[in-house]
């Protein structure tokens, strides 16, 4: 009997303990912005970057579970090593082998976005998450699945404790997770970088100064340091496909101001992130050079005037400008531990 009464209390206890065990406040991360970079678009006071809700839109990122079959996370489309895009086929592939109509996008330095998609289609990062969701060539599944799946997940309901406070599992907070884990992907650690920082021991080839000052006479006034986009549109003259006959932001605004103007994407890490543009027509960074000095369709209706002179870029000046296009890539960024998959 005294055993018994003992047990009670000893459960009654523990279930006390339990209840008052304080899940901790989630623990906040500053956000770092690379020495003399513009401040970042993004308002993290809305949306605090924390541990743990950078670790749980991680998991969500890498989870296949977020498609009606499983079979589709959105590293399926953003793989690290290549910048957070994909890279064996021109537009992306999604579930049941569907095939999309652009190609994706990387995920580099999103926080200092204004738009996202190749036409600003999507004006908040919070909500891009609910269109690969719910897409149907994407993941093809509806956020009330994906919100009953998580709420059936142990793991899950923790996860969201441990960054929200408590279990509640709502669009919102899906959302807000993805959004904290895509604006943690910050690269700013290339050799143009360590350059530009003037770190020791760190200076550009005779060919790759050659190719800055090409860069800067030909390209930065779209490509501009140091995102490597100016975060706005245009058209670049590419001719458009007759297949795909994209319009780009012409489709979102219905503005012919806007007919076959496309995102400005950042060249950081451009010697992985092939194939290039929209459609992914170019598998190397030569074509696209080659394309910008003879390829432009110089009758493009909103063909921007910075690229209506011919631009004269000989074979050599090509090889130079590729030789700097390569000291975009940040080795440390595509293998950062933090931003592969969750263990
Ligand atoms: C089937 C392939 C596919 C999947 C899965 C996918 N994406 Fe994408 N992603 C794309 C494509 C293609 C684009 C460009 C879309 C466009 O321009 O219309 C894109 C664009 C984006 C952008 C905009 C980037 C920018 O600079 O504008 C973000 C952010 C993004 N995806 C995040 C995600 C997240 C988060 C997930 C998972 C919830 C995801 N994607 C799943 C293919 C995919
Ligand atoms: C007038 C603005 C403008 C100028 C100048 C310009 N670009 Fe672009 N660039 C764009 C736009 C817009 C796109 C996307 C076009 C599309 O996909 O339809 C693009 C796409 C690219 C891409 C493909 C990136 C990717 O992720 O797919 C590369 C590489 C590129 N440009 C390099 C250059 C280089 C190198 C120069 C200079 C020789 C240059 N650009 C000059 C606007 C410009």
């Amino acid at each position: 009997m005294a055993n018994k009464i003992f047990l009670i209390i000893l459960s009654l206890g523990s279930l006390i303990l339990w209840s008052f065990k304080q899940i901790g406040e989630p623990t906040i991360i500053e956000f770092q912005v690379p020495k003399k970079w513009p401040k970042p678009h993004y308002d993290f006071f809305k949306n605090p970057l924390t541990q743990e809700g950078f670790e749980l839109g991680r998991k969500l990122f890498y989870d296949p579970i977020l498609s009606r079959d499983s079979t589709i996370s959105c590293a399926s489309c953003h793989l690290q090593y290549t910048g957070f895009t994909h890279v064996d086929h021109k537009v992306s592939h999604g579930i049941d082998g569907r095939k999309g109509t652009r190609n994706s996008l990387v995920l580099i330095n999103l926080a200092w976005n204004k738009s996202f998609h190749w036409d600003g289609g999507v004006n908040h990062i919070e909500v891009q998450g609910l269109n690969p969701i719910q897409h149907q060539v994407e993941m093809d599944n509806t956020i009330e699945e994906v919100i009953k799946r998580l709420q059936k997940s142990n793991l899950y309901l923790e996860l969201f404790e441990r960054a929200f406070g408590n279990k509640e599992i709502t669009t919102t907070r899906v959302m807000k997770a993805l959004t904290q884990f895509n604006l943690s992907l910050v690269s700013s650690n290339s050799k143009y970088d360590q350059v530009m920082r003037k770190e020791k021991g760190v200076t550009f080839s005779q060919q790759e100064k050659n190719g800055l000052i090409l860069f800067r006479k030909n390209c930065a006034l779209c490509h501009t340091e140091p995102l490597f986009t100016n975060t706005f549109f245009a058209s670049n003259g590419l001719p458009i496909d007759t297949l795909l006959k994209d319009y780009g932001r012409y489709n979102i605004t219905h503005h012919s101001k806007d007919s076959l103007v496309f995102k400005i994407p950042t060249l950081r890490n451009i010697e992985y992130t092939f194939p290039y543009m929209h459609d992914g027509r170019f598998k190397k960074l030569k074509e696209v050079l080659t394309f910008y000095s003879e390829g432009i369709n110089k009758k493009a209706i909103n063909l921007h005037p910075k690229l209506q002179k011919t631009m004269v870029i000989n074979e050599n000046q090509k090889k130079d400008l590729i030789a700097f296009l390569h000291t975009l890539s940040d080795k440390e960024f595509l293998f950062d531990k933090r931003y592969s998959f969750p263990k």
